[in-house]
Parts: structure tokens; C-alpha cells; sequence
């Protein structure tokens, strides 16, 4: 893999909407620039409280220190903040500050962070824009890029949003120092989607780096969130609204969004989610035919060696299961989709899986990879 100058640069290309992907150490030293340039009337820095304190008001007194009135609006960490009251109560917020046409919302946190910030910024005065700074692996390699924002409903994740892009995404690797393990563990699992969908050299130098990426560190490590975002990137600018090839990067989320729901918001994070969910993937792709046999066991494998869950909850009924599957948004006419790998390295479009063959798949599943504890 090529390596890069610091700091790194890349760009979702989506005319006039398009925007800048910046990558590196010490990105948030130079945030209070990046937003100054963008003129804005007011800032408003969305995060969490512990994050406010370590990130946030620093970067809110450099932006004062501009000129420009800067404010910080914090909501509890977790999944169950991801949801309709609280974008609500943020969007009052904002009305109260009388934040203006131009102001903009910096989401400075996880991935919660960036879809309630980019959905409140998608509805406040019919939408201002909005920057990512995303501090939690799997944001700085997924969610940040793309402008998908939302907030969960009890009967499904991401059930409301919109499609809202950036126009800035600042991505700072010295944030992740302060990241609890568990949760950069989460990350990557998103990092190995990337390899097993579209790139086959991702998937072994993650292998390859494992046993450090496991610790939380790896010298290959920008170079990885690099890679990600390039892929995203290429993938949002060909197919922004999901009709097509962006559908690939929802590999192991049919399962990971029911288990998600089921097992209920913040038992089991996002990644370790996918973690699971794409090993179901694979069974039903080993099932159907699409997917060479013994590519679940492999993927398995990986993601073990980075510390994640590769077994279904406990307790999880298969029905429950398929009664939120058949809820998700890539659902049609009550048919489960499912993406599917060809090999490691190459995706296809979502197909329709019916009911039989989920279930044996799910079956299939707990007996190879038992349960797991939740
Ligand atoms: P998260 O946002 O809940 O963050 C995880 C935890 O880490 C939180 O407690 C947070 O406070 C803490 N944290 C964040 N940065 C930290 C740091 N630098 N140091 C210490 N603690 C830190 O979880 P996540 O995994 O980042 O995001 C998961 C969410 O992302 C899910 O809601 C998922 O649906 C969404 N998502 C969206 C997209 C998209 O395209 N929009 C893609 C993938 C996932
Ligand atoms: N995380 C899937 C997407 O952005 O399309």
C-alpha cells in the first residue's frame, strides 16, 4: 500500500456539494482555521460532556479567539441518545441561541455524534451546513463520510434521516488515544468491511496488523483511516443516495441492525454488531451460492484475531430477528436483502434472501460459532 505525506487529503466528489476529507496528527490544533475559512455567522459544537471537556472547549475558545461566537451543546453519551427527543431538544437549543442561516454545526464525537449532528443540521432553518470531527474509529473510517444522518425508533436503527453531506471533514488519529479499547475494537470491524467488499490488500494488511490494531495501535494506522475514507469516498461520489454501489457498504448490516434493535440500543455496539452480522452474511452467501464455502469460518478468523464478536447474542430469538429484518429500509415488499461477497475483496448488490434461507443461515450460525454472551 502506498504510504502519504501528513496530513492526508481527500475529496467526496459531488459537485457543488463536494468537500475536503483531511487526515492526520494534530488535525484538531488547526480545526478553529478549517472553520474560520468556511465564514460562518456562528458555530455550534455538538459532543458529549467528557468529550467537551478534553476536545470541545479548547476548540471553542480558539474559535472565539476568531471572533466568531462559538457555542457547546452536549447530550449524553450512548446509542439511546441517537433519537427523535433529543434531536429535537438541540434543534430548540439552537433556535434559542437564534443561530442564523449561516451558522454551522461542528460534530465533534462518535458516530451518535455525527448522525444526530448532521440530522439536526439537515432540519435546522431547512438545513445548515454542518462539519464532522469524528473521534471514535469507526466514525473516522465510515460514518463521518457520506452524509448519511439520522436518529434511531424503537421498531428499527436509522428508520428516520436524511441525506445531508458535510462540508468539512477534519479527522484527528490523536483522538483515538483517549478512545476506551472496546470501542476502537468496534471500529474495526468496519475497517475490515472495507477489505472484504473492495479491497483484498486492506484485508491482509489488517491481518497482517492485528495483533497490534487489537492493542489499539498500529504504525499503519493512518494509513488504514486513509484507505477507508478513499474507499467511501469514491464509492459516495459514484452513488450518493444509495441506488446502487453504495449498497455494498451496508455488508453485515441486515443482521447487525435487527441484532442492534432486538438485543436493544447500546448492548452490543454498532461495530461488534457488524462484526457479527458479517459473518451471517457470509453463511447466507456460502448458502446460496454466491460465496466460495469456507469464507464465513475465514472472516470469522480475522475478526477474532481483533478482538470481536463473531457468535449471536444469547437470548436472541431468530423470529424477533426476521420481524426487524423485514422492517429495515433495504427491505422490499417484506423480502429480506442481503449484500454478498463473491470473494474477499468483491461485493454484489443487495438480492432478495427469502425467510427459509435466513433462518438457516442464522442456524447454521449458532452452530458453528455457538452463542455468545451479551
Ligand atoms: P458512539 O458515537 O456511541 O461513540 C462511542 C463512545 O465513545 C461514546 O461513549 C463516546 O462518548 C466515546 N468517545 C468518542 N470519541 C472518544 C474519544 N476520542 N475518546 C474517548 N471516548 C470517546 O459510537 P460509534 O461506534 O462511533 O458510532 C456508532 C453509530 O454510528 C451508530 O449509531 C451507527 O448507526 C452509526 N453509523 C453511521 C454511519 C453513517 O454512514 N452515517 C455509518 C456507520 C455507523
Ligand atoms: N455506512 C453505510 C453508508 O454510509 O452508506
Amino acid at each position: 500500500m502506498e504510504t502519504h505525506p501528513f496530513p492526508l487529503r481527500l475529496h467526496v466528489q459531488l459537485g457543488e456539494r463536494s468537500y475536503p476529507i483531511i487526515i492526520g496528527s494534530e488535525v484538531l490544533e488547526g480545526a478553529s482555521e478549517h472553520l474560520r475559512a468556511l465564514q460562518p455567522s456562528q458555530v455550534v459544537l455538538i459532543t458529549h460532556p467528557q468529550l467537551a471537556e478534553w476536545y470541545g472547549e479548547p476548540l471553542r475558545q480558539r474559535m472565539e479567539q476568531t471572533g466568531i461566537p462559538t457555542y457547546l451543546l452536549t447530550i449524553p453519551p450512548g446509542e439511546r441518545t441517537k433519537r427523535w427527543e433529543v434531536a429535537g431538544r438541540l434543534l430548540r437549543q439552537m433556535a434559542q441561541l437564534t443561530l442564523d442561516r449561516r451558522c454551522i454545526v461542528a460534530a465533534l464525537g462518535g458516530g451518535v455524534i455525527g448522525d444526530l449532528g448532521g440530522f439536526v443540521a439537515a432540519c435546522y432553518l431547512r438545513g445548515v451546513r454542518y462539519v464532522q470531527i469524528p473521534t471514535t474509529l469507526l466514525a473516522q473510517v465510515d460514518s463521518s463520510v457520506g452524509g448519511k444522518t439520522g436518529v434511531n425508533l424503537p421498531e428499527g436503527k436509522n428508520l428516520v434521516g436524511a441525506f445531508h453531506q458535510p462540508v468539512l471533514v477534519l479527522i484527528d488519529i490523536d483522538t483515538l488515544k483517549t478512545l476506551p479499547r472496546r470501542h476502537f475494537r468496534a471500529g474495526l470491524a468496519e475497517v475490515l468491511k472495507y477489505g472484504i467488499i473492495a479491497d483484498e490488500t486492506l484485508w491482509r494488511l489488517v491481518n497482517a496488523e492485528a495483533h497490534n490494531l487489537r492493542q489499539g495501535d498500529s504504525a499503519h494506522l493512518a494509513e488504514i483511516i486513509y484507505r477507508c475514507c478513499e474507499i467511501k469516498a469514491n464509492i459516495v461520489s459514484e452513488d450518493e443516495t444509495e441506488q446502487g454501489v453504495r449498497a455494498t457498504l451496508n455488508f453485515g448490516h441486515t443482521v447487525a441492525h435487527a441484532l442492534e434493535a432486538v438485543a436493544g440500543y447500546g448492548r452490543l455496539l454498532h461495530g461488534e454488531a457488524v462484526s457479527i452480522g458479517m459473518v451471517c452474511a457470509a453463511l447466507v452467501g456460502e448458502l446460496t451460492g454466491v460465496t466460495p464455502v469456507g469464507t464465513a469460518e475465514e472472516i470469522a478468523r480475522a475478526l477474532r484475531a481483533l478482538g470481536l464478536p463473531v457468535a449471536l447474542p444469547r437470548g436472541v430469538e431468530f423470529d424477533d430477528l426476521l420481524a426487524v429484518m423485514a422492517r429495515d429500509k433495504k427491505a422490499r415488499d417484506g423480502q429480506v436483502r442481503f449484500v454478498l461477497i463473491e470473494r474477499i475483496g468483491q461485493a454484489r448488490l443487495p438480492i432478495a434472501v427469502n425467510e427459509k434461507e435466513v433462518r438457516h443461515a442464522l442456524g447454521m450460525h449458532r452452530e458453528k460459532f455457538l452463542w455468545g454472551a451479551m
